[in-house]
């Protein structure tokens, strides 16, 4: 049976980075250091050092220089007829301590000049307002989103930069995966863990002060720019349960509200009843955090649509420790499933699940802005990069999408992570490859850094050209 295509035509294809893992230039034109810059190994369980020191190499540091190549790198982008691109504004080449009363002016004109070059291309950009890139002087001087001060940083930083891009961007988000901060607080929420006792008091004294100025930054959205729409955005890859027992599935259960939680606050307005047995079991006092105008707010200003990551799914046993990295929860294996190269199922029905899951609870537009597959790639012989694992990652997810859309789920987009490789954030390898677009640089930092097309570049072109039908032609659901 012929499958019938399901994507609108203003549908937004395209590709996500950060601006931490691609830019490089880490320390020119003023900006300053974030946390990112002193992470070596990676976020998920790299080490983090308090700050730069000399003679150690740090992988953000350079990256990809997207810094300097953007005009080359976005014309390949209009290439393959992305219509929307996601990055982030990297908060510190802005406020490069972050609380400053004035901007960065170098900073400005550089995201000035990137945004002007997608528009040329013929794309929309979209923009991460913060992607695990917090100015590292709010850590050592605030101690990160636990602090309320923070709130009223980022509200000024939002301000700038909504009324400098009004006329180039309508396509917004506040934190990058915001419900990691249980799995990676200090990229998420730029919070040091203290002890295993204090923990969740730490993660939801951060997760209020965040809720409070994702609010914020609806509102100023809504002010500033009135056709542009504010969404939050969140790590969504599933978790199912291990087995059928009862205790496996009401575990899973509670594991996924761990992370719906964040959207059921910023898309509904308010906290749901659960959280209050959750904070009553782990003595958390949430109340000290709680100002009063903060509930209003949050209740008046709900994000507009829900931006998610989906890379994988995972299986949860009851009782089994909770770990996770920047792909999701790490669980037990799911025979069902073949995996990466690193280790990440794939599982392209669980996309197709999550949608119906968000879309049911929400009834908000969603945008899949992050979903891709990392693998090593190898220059062969004839010098191309016959890269067919990520193709047919692609293809099954894609397939999938237009199942999502036929459920009825309201898709607006879907942006590839990394279409062209840069420094992974869980492990900070250039080894962990995404692209579409291959870039020669090591996991010690060697290369010439020239950027070659591999096979996925023709095939994701097709896709956008005929807009889905020609992975929906090999389907194979
Ligand atoms: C997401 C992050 O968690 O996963 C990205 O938003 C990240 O920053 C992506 O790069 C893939 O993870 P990794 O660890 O393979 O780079």
């Amino acid at each position: 049976m012929e499958t019938k295509n399901y994507f609108p035509k203003n549908f937004l294809w395209g590709g996500a980075i950060a601006a931490n893992q691609a830019e490089g230039a880490f320390n020119e034109d003023g900006k300053g250091i974030t946390l990112s810059d002193v992470t070596r190994g990676g976020l998920s369980k790299g080490v983090s050092d308090d700050k730069i020191i000399e003679g150690r190499y740090y992988p953000y540091h350079q990256a990809i220089d997207f810094y300097h190549k953007y005009k080359e790198d976005t014309k390949l982008f209009g290439e393959m007829g992305f219509k929307i691109f996601r990055t982030s504004i990297a908060w510190a080449r802005i406020f490069p301590k972050g609380d400053e009363s004035e901007p960065n002016e170098a900073g400005l004109k550089y995201y000035d000049n990137l945004f002007d070059e997608l528009i040329k291309n013929g794309m929309e950009p979209m923009v991460t307002i913060s992607h695990y890139e917090t100015p590292l002087y709010l850590i050592d001087e605030y101690g990160g989103w636990e602090n309320r001060k923070l709130i009223k940083f980022f509200s000024k930083y939002c301000e700038i930069i909504l009324k400098r891009y009004k006329n180039k961007v309508k396509y917004w988000m506040t934190f990058n995966e915001i419900n990691n901060l249980h799995t990676i607080p200090y990229a998420a929420g730029a919070i040091k863990i203290k002890s295993e006792a204090t923990k969740l008091q730490q993660i939801y004294s951060a997760s209020h002060n965040m809720f409070v100025a994702n609010a914020h930054a609806v509102k100023l959205c809504k002010e500033i720019i009135p056709d542009a729409i504010m969404g939050c955005m969140l790590s969504l890859s599933v978790v199912y349960p291990a087995t059928c027992n009862p205790d496996d599935v009401f575990e899973a259960y509670e594991l996924r509200r761990r992370s719906l939680f964040y959207s059921d606050v910023m898309i509904r307005g308010e906290y749901p009843a659960y959280v209050k047995r959750i904070w009553d079991e782990h003595n958390i006092n949430i109340n000290i955090n709680i100002h009063e105008g903060d509930l209003e707010l949050i209740k008046k200003y709900t994000s507009e649509y829900l931006a998610f990551s989906y890379y994988r799914s995972s299986l949860h046993k009851a009782g089994s420790p909770i770990l996770g990295n920047t792909g999701g929860i790490i669980g037990q294996d799911n025979p069902y499933l073949v995996k990466t190269q690193w280790g990440w199922p794939i599982d392209a029905k669980g996309l197709r699940y999550v949608c119906n899951e968000l879309y049911d609870r929400y009834q908000k537009p969603l945008f899949i802005v992050e979903n891709g597959y990392g693998g090593t790639d190898e220059i062969s012989g004839d010098g191309k990069i016959h890269d067919n694992a990520r193709i047919d990652y692609l293809n099954k997810h894609i397939v999938q999408i237009n199942e999502a859309l036929h459920d009825g789920c309201n898709i607006l987009g879907y942006t590839w992570w990394g279409p062209i490789d840069i420094v992974s954030a869980g492990t900070g390898e250039m080894r962990k490859r995404y692209g579409f677009i291959y870039v020669d640089k090591d996991n010690e930092g060697k290369g010439t850094l020239k950027r070659i097309k591999k096979d996925s570049f023709e095939w994701y072109k097709k896709v956008i050209g005929s807009n889905g039908e020609v992975a929906l032609s090999i389907d194979e659901k």
